[in-house]
């Protein structure tokens, strides 16, 4: 039997959407808004589940303090009240888009989880509009 838990989490941050070999025209026509130079933030929400066996002696199938912790030290203290293109390394040459953000966060977490256990990040970049990513 496996079950999963899950942690949610939360973190303001700005980026900018474009390419840099792309013209400004075309920046603007795939990216819009999201392509403003002057950078525009969103309040990020973040869901994190484990899934996997409850563990005979804890109840457990992940300490959840645990969980709170590592989320909160790899994540939100990397991303919180920053500028993604600007301050964080793996967006350096990566538009952070919903989805590049999603598989960034998943790979600072997977090795940090028990290999046993599966790892889904759901991440909110407005209420509408998620992405799900889990390997
Ligand atoms: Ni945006």
């Amino acid at each position: 039997m496996k079950i999963k838990v899950s942690r949610k989490a939360h973190f303001n941050a700005a980026h900018r959407l474009y390419r840099q070999d792309w013209s400004d025209s075309k920046n603007n026509a795939v990216f819009g808004k999201c392509n403003n130079p002057n950078f525009h933030g969103h309040n990020y929400e973040l869901v994190v589940s484990v899934t996997g066996k409850i563990d005979s002696e804890t109840g457990f199938v992940i300490d959840m303090k645990v969980l709170k912790d590592l989320i909160k030290k790899e994540i939100e203290n990397s991303f919180d009240h920053k500028n993604l293109n600007l301050e964080v390394a793996e967006f350096k040459n990566l538009n952070p888009t919903a989805e590049n953000i999603a598989v960034v966060i998943f790979n600072k977490l997977r090795p940090l989880i028990d290999a046993k256990n599966e790892l889904e990040i759901v991440l909110y970049e407005t209420p509408r509009n998620f992405v799900t990513y889990s390997g």
